[in-house]
């Protein structure tokens, strides 16, 4: 079977494709084997996936790019992209030309989605071409309880993707579990939201 494809992608930096990417591919693996990739040339996700693969989980690591172009193994059932933040044109075609579903994270500000707009209509583009294709704003780093301000609704809006109903919070065990090589899945009780609203977004995306 063809895996499932998932693609974590923003040219701007700092959003948390990665954060996203690895908790993600991490909860994917609980259900069926999963190939976490990373895009990325300089290769952050390396320590994290070496610490999943002693532990005896199923995601695992894939940068190189060569072999990526050729095909990644598809002895999987979800593969999981984070794509750099800085991609030429031909490297963003080969990564979501691969993809099913892209998520692009974004800061809950209107400057950080504006600043996001390029990517969006880069998405807009893939979509004419490939209707198949899924893609969806992720709402990243939201502050407990905060309502979306007009000014991000309206951005948003202009830029004309859909949006996950699932909202990521700002939450320091995210940041506590990657400085560990760990995942929400693996933190305990103070992960407890981490995970379900991890879990939630997963859900939104395997409908
Ligand atoms: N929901 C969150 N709550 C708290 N901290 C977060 C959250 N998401 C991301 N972070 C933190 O924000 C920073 C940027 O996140 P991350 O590295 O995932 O972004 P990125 O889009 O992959 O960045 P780059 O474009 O540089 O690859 C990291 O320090 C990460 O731990
Ligand atoms: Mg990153």
């Amino acid at each position: 079977m063809t895996p499932l494809t998932i693609a974590l992608y923003n040219g701007k930096g700092g959003c948390g494709k990665t954060t996203l990417a690895w908790n993600v591919a991490m909860g994917l693996a609980r259900r069926e084997p999963t190939l976490l990739v990373d895009a990325d040339p300089q290769g952050s996700l390396g320590d994290w996936v070496n610490w999943a693969d002693s532990e005896g989980h199923f995601a695992i690591a894939f940068n190189d790019w060569a072999a990526f172009c050729e095909g990644p193994p598809e002895d999987h059932r979800y593969r999981v992209y984070d794509c750099p933040p800085r991609l030429g044109e031909e490297e963003i075609q080969a990564i979501l030309g691969q993809a099913d579903v892209v998520l692009l994270p974004v800061l809950p500000s209107p400057l950080d989605l504006w600043a996001s707009r390029r990517s969006a209509e880069l998405l807009q583009d893939l979509r004419a071409r490939r209707p198949g294709l899924r893609a969806f704003f992720v709402l990243n780093q939201v502050e407990a309880h905060s309502a979306l301000s007009r000014a991000s609704q309206s951005a948003i809006a202009a830029m004309g993707l859909p949006v996950l109903s699932v909202r990521i919070a700002r939450r320091a065990v995210y940041r506590s579990a990657a400085l560990e090589g760990l995942s929400v899945y693996h933190m305990g009780k103070r992960a407890t939201a981490a995970m379900d609203e991890i879990e939630r977004l997963i859900e939104e995306i395997l409908k």
